[in-house]
C-alpha cells in the first residue's frame, strides 16, 4: 500500500476467530445467585451463538442436594428470567444435555477426591480431553479452603489437558489477605492458569478504550499533560445494596467498586502504549500506572476523598429506604456506599493532571462515563466580542448506551458571532445494529476457555491497588473518617461537589 493511500476494505479489520478446545467447566457455588444470574445465562448464550467448543460439559457443584434434572430446571428458570428476549428454546435441550450437577462439601477433602474420580469419568464420556476450568462462584471466604481441596485432590495438575481456576472479586479485603490468598492459589496453579475476573474489563466500550487510543493516530499525541486538563470517571448506579448486605457491609464502596472497576478504568485511560497487544504487555503497562499513583497517607487523604452513605430518597419516582434500613444492614452502619476521590499520577505523561473518580449506589441514574477534558483554546481574539470558548471533551460512555462523544465548538449560523458547544457521537448500537456483541460475562468466560488472560487481573496489579487504598480502607474500618449522608436520588454528599469545584471544575455527568 502506498504511503497515505487509504485502502478501501470490504469490512472491518479483525483477528481470526480462535477455536476453543474441548473443556469441562466445574462451577463451585452452583446453587448461588451468581451462577443463575450471570454464569449459566452467559454460557447458554455462547452456546446459542455457537461460540462454545463442540465438546464441553458444565458440572455445577454446591452443598445443596439436587439431581441433574432439578439443576437443569432451576437453570432454565434463571435464563428465562434473566434473558427473556434472547432465549432460543430450540437450543435449550442440546445445552441442557451437557449440564450436570453434583453435591459437594467444600471443607471435606474426601468430597473433592470423589469429585476427581467423577470428573475423569465425565471427561471420558464427553471426550473433553482432560481440559478443566474450576470457576469459584462461592462466597469469597471459602476460596482458600476450596483451592486447597482442589489442589490436594490432584485436580489442579492435569496429566493431559489444562486446569485453570477462575476467581470472582473480591481478591482479598486488603493487601495482606490478597497476598495470603494468592500464595495459597500459587501452591497449586501457576499465574498463567489463574483467571481473576473484573467484569468491567469485558465490557465492549471498556475494551475499546485501548483500541481507540492506539489505532487513531490523531488522539495519542494529545493524550498527555500538555493537552489534557483533567479527567473524570463516573460510575453511578440507581440500585441500592439489594440482598447483598452480608457481603456489602464488610466491603463498602472502596472494596466493591474502587479497588477493582474504578482503578482498572483509570489504568486503561492512563497507561502507556504496550509493546504488543497481549496479556503480558497490556498488564505490564497497567501495573506501571498503579505504581505511579500518588500515595495518600492518613493526613493527606481527607482533603482528597469524600465518602457517603445513602439515606432515604426517591429513585425513578419511587421512595426507597435508607441504607441503614436495608435488610441485613446494621442500623448504625458506617459502611460507605459512595466515594469521590481526586487522584494524581506521578509520571511524565500525567504530571499535574488531576483525575476525579466517583461511584455510588442510589444515584439519580445508571451511567458509567469517562471524560477527558482538554485544555481551553486561547480566547484572546474573541474577548472583545464577549464570547468564551468551552473546552473540548472526549467521553467514553460505557453504559447504559455504548458511545464515544466528542464535544466541539462551532459557529452558530447567522450574522452575530456565537460559538456553540455541539456533540459528535458514535453509537455502537446504531453503527453495528446486527453484530452479536458479547456481554461482559460472556466475553470473560470465552476468553478463559481460550486461555487469553488479557482481560483478567494480574496479582501484581491487585497488590498495588490494595496498597494504594490502604489508608482509605483503614480510615473507614477504624471509623476515623466521616461517611457523610446523602439522599438517595442525588449525586452524593454536597462535599463531593466541593471536592471538584475548589479546583475550578464541576462534575461532567449530571
Ligand atoms: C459489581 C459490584 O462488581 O459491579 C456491584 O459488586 C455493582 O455492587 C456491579 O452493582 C455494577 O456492575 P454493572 O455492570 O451493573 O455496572
Amino acid at each position: 500500500m502506498e504511503k497515505g493511500c487509504r485502502e478501501v476494505k470490504g469490512g472491518p479489520a479483525c483477528t481470526m476467530d480462535r477455536l476453543a478446545d474441548p473443556v469441562g467447566i466445574v462451577i463451585l457455588g452452583a446453587s448461588g445467585d451468581l451462577t443463575g444470574r450471570k454464569l449459566i445465562p452467559s454460557l447458554f448464550r455462547l452456546y446459542q451463538n455457537s461460540i462454545l467448543p463442540e465438546r464441553f460439559f458444565i458440572l455445577g457443584a454446591a452443598r445443596s442436594k439436587l439431581s441433574d434434572e432439578e439443576f437443569r430446571t432451576r437453570m432454565l428458570r434463571w435464563i428465562e428470567r434473566e434473558r427473556p428476549g434472547e432465549f432460543d428454546r430450540s437450543r435449550w435441550n442440546g445445552f441442557a444435555a451437557r449440564l450436570f450437577y453434583r453435591s459437594i462439601v467444600y471443607d471435606i477433602p474426601e468430597s473433592f477426591r470423589r469429585l476427581s474420580a467423577h470428573l475423569e469419568k465425565m471427561e471420558r464420556d464427553t471426550g473433553t480431553g482432560g481440559n478443566r476450568i474450576f470457576h469459584l462462584a462461592t462466597p469469597p471466604d471459602l476460596y482458600e479452603t476450596i483451592i486447597v481441596n482442589i489442589g490436594e485432590a490432584g485436580l489442579a495438575g492435569n496429566r493431559n489437558g489444562f486446569a485453570r481456576v477462575v476467581i470472582e472479586k473480591p481478591f482479598g479485603r486488603d493487601l495482606e489477605s490478597a497476598l495470603k490468598l494468592n500464595s495459597t492459589i500459587l501452591r497449586y496453579f501457576t499465574e498463567d492458569r489463574i483467571f481473576r475476573i473484573d467484569h468491567y474489563l469485558g465490557k465492549e466500550t471498556v475494551q475499546n478504550i485501548l483500541l481507540f487510543r492506539f489505532s487513531n493516530s490523531i488522539f495519542e499525541p494529545l493524550w498527555n499533560r500538555s493537552f489534557i486538563d483533567h479527567v473524570q470517571i463516573t460510575v453511578a448506579e440507581t440500585l441500592g445494596v439489594e440482598h447483598r448486605a452480608g457481603y456489602y457491609e464488610k466491603a463498602g464502596v472502596l472494596r466493591d467498586m474502587f479497588q477493582n472497576h474504578m482503578l482498572q478504568l483509570l489504568a486503561l485511560i492512563a497507561m502507556e502504549p504496550p509493546n504488543l497487544y497481549d496479556s503480558q504487555h497490556v498488564r505490564d503497562e497497567k501495573v506501571k500506572v498503579f505504581q505511579a499513583l500518588k500515595q495518600y497517607d492518613r493526613h493527606s487523604l481527607p482533603a482528597n476523598i469524600v465518602l457517603g452513605q445513602y439515606g432515604e430518597g426517591e429513585i425513578n419516582g419511587e421512595r426507597v429506604p435508607p441504607y441503614r434500613s436495608e435488610t441485613g444492614v446494621d442500623h448504625h452502619s458506617h459502611t460507605p456506599t459512595y466515594c469521590a476521590m481526586k487522584l494524581s499520577i506521578d509520571n511524565w505523561r500525567w504530571q499535574g493532571v488531576p483525575f476525579y473518580l466517583r461511584t455510588g449506589k442510589r444515584l439519580p441514574r445508571k451511567v458509567s462515563e469517562i471524560s477527558l477534558h482538554f485544555r481551553r483554546a486561547p480566547d484572546h481574539m474573541f474577548r472583545k466580542h464577549g464570547v468564551t470558548i468551552t473546552p473540548n471533551i472526549l467521553s467514553f460512555v460505557i453504559q447504559p448506551e455504548e458511545e464515544i462523544k466528542w464535544s466541539i465548538q462551532t459557529k452558530v449560523p447567522g450574522s452575530r458571532l456565537c460559538l456553540n458547544d455541539v456533540g459528535m457521537t458514535f453509537s455502537y448500537r446504531q453503527h453495528y445494529p446486527t453484530s452479536i456483541s458479547l456481554d461482559a460475562y460472556e466475553r470473560v468466560l470465552i476468553d478463559c476457555i481460550l486461555g487469553d488472560q488479557l482481560l483478567f487481573v494480574r496479582q501484581d496489579g491487585i497488590e498495588m491497588t490494595w496498597k494504594f487504598l490502604a489508608p482509605a480502607l483503614e480510615s473507614v474500618d477504624e471509623k476515623r473518617i466521616s461517611v457523610l449522608p446523602y439522599m438517595a436520588g442525588t449525586w452524593g454528599p454536597p462535599a463531593a461537589e466541593e471536592l471538584i469545584r475548589r479546583d475550578g471544575y464541576c462534575w461532567h455527568v449530571k
